[in-house]
């Protein structure tokens, strides 16, 4: 495995790999659900590329970017047990140069949920990930459902961008308890930690009504914050049941919806989804 930090050096060792190149990028501190997606990017690709790369311009100013996790020596090790070829960890002195004023934004899909929560979010990711993907040249690169709507726009940024990449949507890797698993989640206390899972347990329970017959868009959002506010520990940001594509909010009967959330745990914010009806 090779680790480079310098665009010069990524793209002379790009030239070298094999037709095709997978990218995964992270911001690091590497749990099951970022290692789901290089296996996934080993399983598909002659070459596998990963970026750790703590991205600033898609935290807003009152968020967690000083405190965001990071353990450079572990990431490495387990990016080499999972059999990536190159591991790229950019400078942000080279990512965002001085007099940087270079966006890419995409307009509505990015207003939605996440985006209406965490203003200019999107633009930081779509403008990062553009720039990974101009640097790396991929032909593939691999997102997770964890982050549906951040899936949504990079698809739309592909698409209008006409960018010669195949993005890989992998679904959402789970502790045995069902909290879906994050970097976020060592900022939770014992207590908080037992309480998490009821983000799953609201969406589950959503989903199950839906199977049931219960297919009233109104009626699913009550249902999940219903259960949230049942535990005491948790506060809801959002609850949404949203069309998939379009990620705008349903009313009415539905035949298809995504479920999602933000939910509040003191300082920690956590989020997940799941994906019902056809
Ligand atoms: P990060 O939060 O590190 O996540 C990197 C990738 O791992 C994302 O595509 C995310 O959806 C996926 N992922 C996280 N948790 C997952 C889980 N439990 N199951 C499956 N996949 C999971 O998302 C980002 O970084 C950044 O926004 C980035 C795209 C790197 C741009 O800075």
């Amino acid at each position: 495995m090779i680790t480079v930090k310098t665009i010069s050096d990524l793209r002379q060792v790009r030239a070298d790999l094999p037709y095709q190149v997978g990218l995964v990028p992270t911001m690091g501190f590497l749990h099951g659900g970022h290692l789901s997606l290089v296996d996934k990017a080993r399983e598909e690709c002659a070459s596998v590329v990963a970026s750790i790369f703590v991205n600033p311009t898609q935290f807003g100013p009152k968020e967690d970017f000083g405190a965001y996790p990071r353990d450079i020596p572990q990431d490495l090790k387990l990016l080499e047990q999972h059999g990536v070829d190159v591991v790229w960890i950019p400078e942000t002195e080279q990512m965002y140069p001085p007099g940087f004023q270079t966006w890419v934004k995409v307009e509505e899909l990015s207003r939605h949920l996440e985006g209406e929560m965490r203003p200019g979010h999107f633009q930081g990711v779509t403008t990062v990930v553009t720039k990974l993907f101009t640097a790396v040249q991929p032909d593939k690169a691999y997102f997770g459902q964890k982050d549906a709507q951040q899936s949504v726009v990079i698809k739309r940024m592909v698409t209008d961008l006409n960018l010669p990449v195949e993005i890989v949507v992998c679904p959402i890797k789970r502790e045995p308890d069902g909290l879906a698993m994050s970097s976020r989640n060592v900022y939770l206390n014992p207590d908080e930690r037992k309480a998490a899972p009821v983000l799953i347990r609201a969406l589950k329970k959503a989903e199950n009504a839906f199977l049931h017959g219960a297919n009233d868009a109104e009626q699913l959002r009550e249902i999940m914050i219903e259960t949230i506010e049942n535990e005491s520990l948790a506060s809801v940001q959002y609850v949404s049941c949203a069309n998939p594509d379009t990620l705008e909010e349903l009313t009415g009967s539905i035949q298809r919806g995504l479920l999602s959330m933000a939910v509040n745990f003191r300082k920690t914010r956590l989020i997940d989804n799941v994906l019902i009806g056809k």
